[in-house]
């Protein structure tokens, strides 16, 4: 008998309809999304294969880097996160499901540091609890896309410290909940409180996404930054970061977190006496100002 090369799919495997063959398998799959997922994701791996040509040495390399993603995870370590972080696909399904209506602010990742019960403050506190660093002042408003002040949000504030570490990175070396704070606006929709310039850090690169970023060159650093989950009653709940526009990795963030729109105003203000109300020992310190825009 004659084995002619059919052109349906007969479920042998040919080199030319290999990603066809692979989904057409799915015949008997009831979830329709999972199929669908299924079959773009085999669609597009078996197209990079086919463009990329790897050698055996090559696949197991590859195996063997996703081994190690999977192994270094723990309760606190999430490098298939850290994996999804430096491709941009982070951002970009962030991008997809907060996609917000013409003023209200943008989002960006939430990052792994941070924590859930973080104390409630009084308006004005000082979050710095060791006072390392350089004094800064943060203000700025919770606003509607109408411009009208959000009363009753709360926001959810926390940071690296002067040297590029959260609290939970330095346990026994910086106090707990060091630099971290939640404020609840009143009717102005006005917040502030005081803390220290954080630095730019490194994301966790001791492990095969920090190999992977020297590999292809790129360095591992977050340019200095603030971590805000904004939420108020009736409104989108806001998870993102505010950025010094000076920093020196301001146009390359490891992660892609970076939006104009985010940039925040970073001043040094030369004045004693204002430092001194402000209850800080220097005769300057930073002044930060950002408003925020809840979508509803
Ligand atoms: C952060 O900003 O805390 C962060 C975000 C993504 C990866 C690592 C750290
Ligand atoms: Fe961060």
């Amino acid at each position: 008998m004659m084995h002619t090369k059919m052109t349906v799919d007969d479920g042998y495997f040919v080199e030319e309809r290999s990603a066809e063959t692979v989904i057409a398998r799915m015949r008997d799959c009831d979830d329709p999304r999972l199929k669908e997922i299924m079959a773009v994701v085999t669609r597009k791996l078996h197209e990079a294969v086919k463009e990329i040509e790897p050698t055996e040495e090559e696949w197991m390399k590859a195996i063997h880097f996703l081994t190690e993603v999977g192994q270094i995870c723990n309760e606190w370590r999430q490098e298939w996160i850290l994996f999804s972080d430096i491709l941009g696909v982070s951002m970009l399904v962030d991008a997809i499901n907060h996609r917000k209506p013409s003023g209200a602010s943008e989002s960006t990742v939430l990052g792994p540091f941070h924590v859930a019960d973080a104390p409630e403050m009084p308006m004005g506190s000082n979050i710095c609890l060791d006072g390392k660093g350089e004094d800064m002042v943060v203000t700025g408003r919770i606003l509607d896309t109408e411009g009208v002040p959000v009363a009753g949000a709360r926001i959810d504030v926390w940071q690296a410290n002067d040297e590029g570490f959260y609290d939970v990175q330095q346990k026994g070396i910086q106090p707990d909940f060091n630099l971290r704070g939640v404020f609840v606006t009143g009717e102005d929709g006005h917040y502030w409180f005081r803390a220290a310039k954080p630095k730019y850090y490194p994301i966790p690169d001791d492990g095969p996404v920090g190999r992977l970023l020297r590999a292809m060159g790129r360095h591992p650093y977050r340019p200095a930054h603030l971590h805000y989950i904004v939420s108020a009653e009736s409104f989108t709940t806001l998870v993102t970061h505010i950025f010094d526009p000076d920093d020196p990795y301001i146009r390359s963030d490891a992660v892609f977190g970076v939006k104009e729109s985010l940039l925040a105003n970073f001043d040094r203000v030369e004045d004693r006496e204002k430092a001194q109300e402000l209850g800080f020992a220097g005769d300057w310190f930073w002044s930060v100002n950002h408003d925020f825009v809840l979508a509803r």
